[in-house]
């Protein structure tokens, strides 16, 4: 239980912003500390005793992490790993001791979207089949993808271990004739996470991704603020809306 922290970094875990943010928030005397107008970003509060307001409306502590990352190409989704960087590696030293974990697995060579958190029953009820959390990916596949495929993805397809996908979407944006043959712009949204899913599904029908980016999970949208390799706390709204897709309330729309 945490007891004595600094206001900027409670105020950074409960999702208000940036350091920066904060503190230009501090300074323009947004911030309440037990009815007192905040000075100091670096001042010493209690979580569980003081009482922070940020324009009025209390700021409830969150005793876990929950970190957006955009994974960069090159980094395993990993906290450890004894030969390559991981997406821990991308924290900075005091969000790192909060032990953050990745909410499954993207492969090294797929970007984008990444939650991190310590909370690890909300992570095993994201992860979890039954709870049908939706991910999307933007992908470049080398092949002309067309409406064979999409009937395909839609049917579920049969990958190379004879594990037949549940049904999945894919919408084709453009097909372009490039020097060494097609290349194809696809959003594919697809509810599991078997390993290597969607090169395996892309596998099976003679096609190749050349690119794959997450951009959406549940009702997280990968924030396009964030550089590859950048990360923030999830907002308010973030939270309450991965919270019931937790709970399996959300839906897509
Ligand atoms: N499907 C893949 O093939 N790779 C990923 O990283 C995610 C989904």
């Amino acid at each position: 239980m945490a007891r004595g922290m600094r206001l900027d970094k409670l105020l950074a875990h409960a999702g208000r912003g940036t350091r920066s943010e904060i503190k230009r928030a501090v300074r323009l005397g947004r911030v309440e500390v037990n009815g007192q107008t905040a000075r100091d970003p670096g001042m010493t509060v209690d979580p569980a005793a003081d009482e922070v307001r940020w324009d009025g409306e209390p700021v409830r502590y969150r005793e876990h992490v929950y970190f957006m990352l955009n994974k960069p190409p090159g980094v395993v989704s990993a906290t450890e790993d004894r030969r390559e960087r991981t997406v821990a590696d991308l924290l900075r030293p005091e969000d790192r001791s909060r032990n953050p974990f990745p909410v499954g697995r993207l492969d090294k060579d797929t970007e984008g979207l990444l939650l991190l958190t310590s909370d690890g029953r909300l992570a095993h009820e994201l992860l979890s089949p039954k709870k049908h959390v939706d991910k999307v990916y933007e992908a470049l596949v080398a092949g002309a993808v067309g409406d064979a495929d999409v009937r395909a993805f839609a049917a579920g397809v049969t990958l190379d271990d004879g594990y037949r996908t549940m049904p999945a979407e894919l919408v084709v944006r453009s097909v372009e004739e490039k020097d060494d043959g097609p290349l194809s712009s696809v959003v594919v949204t697809i509810r599991e996470g078997k390993f290597h899913q969607i090169k395996r599904m892309f596998g099976a029908l003679g096609k190749r991704v050349v690119r794959l980016r997450r951009v959406a999970m549940g009702p997280l949208r990968l924030d396009p603020d964030l550089a590859p390799g950048e990360y923030r706390e999830l907002t308010e709204k973030e939270m309450e809306a991965l919270a019931a897709a937790a709970a399996g309330a959300w839906s897509e729309g």
